[in-house]
């Protein structure tokens, strides 16, 4: 049976550590400001932009909101992102993806300034992440680790596989394990006998996008198992990209869905935010 790893109080108590870090900065008469960017109304990020802003308002750092309407047009919002970069009082800058087709999310993404790239999404972030220089870090992965850290679970020396090669998660994700001094190795839909490199996996990150795929044939007795995704089932209930009740057993200790990784990626990037004060 495995140890439930509980992502929302351990972001719980990530959050009350940053709002007392926020409120000895106030204190020295600095002020924190995240400028939060969406374009269009797709629900999905309507309710994660104001996730963000809830947390913000939590922690104490001031939050400006940019809702644009679906027809912004590409100049107009890479405008008012170089507006905000030259803005004294904006610490970091967040523009939720996905955004409408007309919009090239690279040019988007490569426009922020990195000393205020809050997602850590820049070309200029995942370099300094690559090489081992300082530099914001992808929320997800950031807070996996945080997840494991937190829970004692040690990543030295240990085989950890990730499922998975996207940009915002797979990758960092196998950097951030690498830095810790795991050994490392990163699947993807092509892997050949993907049970066989899961099966080895002291921890085994999974970040495929497909509901319930992993299953215990798939997991080491004792292994950790966190589980990055998240669907919603034909019965309006949450799944992830490993089935729970299958893995339950063999694992040593497992990430819900939802209550995992979920609450840990807002954590991380308000702890980015409160990086953001000593940057800029
Ligand atoms: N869309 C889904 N997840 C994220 C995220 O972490 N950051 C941004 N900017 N957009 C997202």
């Amino acid at each position: 049976m495995a140890k439930i790893i509980d992502g929302k109080a351990i972001s719980a108590q990530i959050k009350e550590e940053l709002k007392v870090q926020v409120a000895e900065y106030k204190a020295k008469g600095i002020d924190i400001c995240l400028a939060v960017i969406q374009v269009g109304n797709d629900p999905a990020s309507s309710v994660y932009v104001g996730n963000k802003k809830k947390a913000c308002e939590f922690i104490g750092i001031n939050s400006l909101a940019y809702e644009l309407p679906e027809e912004t047009t590409q100049e107009e919002l890479l405008n008012i992102i170089k507006d905000l970069n030259n803005r004294a009082d904006v610490n970091g800058i967040l523009v939720q993806l996905p955004l409408p087709k007309h919009i090239d999310e690279d040019l988007v993404i490569k426009t922020i300034d990195p000393s205020k790239d809050v997602d850590g999404f820049h070309p200029q972030s995942v370099g300094a992440l690559s090489i081992g220089q300082k530099g914001y870090v992808s929320c997800t992965p950031a807070g996996i680790i945080q997840l494991l850290k937190r829970s004692d679970i040690e990543i030295k020396g240990k085989e950890c596989v990730v499922v998975g090669r996207s940009n915002i998660v797979g990758k960092p994700m196998a950097l951030l394990l690498l830095r810790e001094d795991g050994t490392v190795t990163v699947t993807h839909s092509r892997t050949k006998d993907l049970k066989e490199v899961t099966k080895r996996a002291d921890i085994l990150v999974v970040a495929i996008g497909k509901p319930k795929f992993i299953t215990k044939e798939y997991v080491k007795e004792g292994a950790t198992v966190i589980d990055v995704g998240i669907h919603r089932m034909d019965n309006g209930k949450l799944c992830g990209d490993v089935d729970y009740d299958d893995v339950f057993d063999v694992a040593g200790a497992i990430t819900p869905v939802p209550g995992g990784v979920g609450p840990m990626t807002i954590a991380m990037l308000m702890a980015n935010c409160v990086e953001s004060a000593l940057m800029n």
